[in-house]
């Protein structure tokens, strides 16, 4: 019985050997986030900045909105047109405008500013979905921290 498996085994083994090596070899095109994507990353970093800017976290504040734009400059850069919307167009216009204050409020480390700032770009959040044809993309200051294992206080 053993002896027979073996065999049989043996016998896929080389067919498949066989086929694989007269199977053309896939070209797979690299792989490219969508605007969805960028925009989970961004969410996640809009969570942490409300809780960073929350404690008085401002190096944290600082780093996360670095971050955002980060996200923002990729969505910007790679994916300039979505769905007809003219992404590229829409960040140039409703972004500038909101960063300048949330900066400032953090360079300053002014937790009243900072709160006003952070709304005014939750706001830009939802001007631009609303512009884009997604406003059920419906963005509000978080609930809860977006990680359970990351300390958003200063030690
Ligand atoms: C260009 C203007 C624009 C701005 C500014 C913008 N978004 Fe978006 N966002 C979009 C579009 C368009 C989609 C839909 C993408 C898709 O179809 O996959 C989207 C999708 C999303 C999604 C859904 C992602 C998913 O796949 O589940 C979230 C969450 C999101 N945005 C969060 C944010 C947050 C938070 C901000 C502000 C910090 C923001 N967005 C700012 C245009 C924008």
């Amino acid at each position: 019985m053993l002896t027979r498996l073996l065999i049989a085994s043996a016998a896929v083994s080389i067919a498949t050997a066989s086929l694989l090596a007269r199977a053309p070899v896939p070209q797979h095109k690299p792989w490219q986030p969508g605007l969805g994507e960028y925009m989970v990353g961004i969410q996640r970093h809009h969570a942490a900045l409300f809780f960073a800017g929350k404690a008085g976290n401002w190096e944290l504040a600082s780093f996360e909105l670095k971050e955002l734009e980060e996200g923002f400059g990729d969505a910007q850069e790679f994916q300039p047109l979505h769905e007809k919307v003219d992404v590229k167009s829409l960040l140039e216009s409703i972004l500038p405008p909101v960063m300048k204050p949330l900066h400032e409020s953090i360079e300053k480390g002014d937790k009243q500013l900072f709160s006003r700032g952070f709304e005014a770009l939750t706001s830009a959040c939802n001007g631009c979905h609303q512009a884009a044809n997604v406003p059920f993309l419906d963005i509000v200051d978080p609930t809860a921290e977006p990680t359970v294992n990351q300390r958003y206080e200063k030690r």
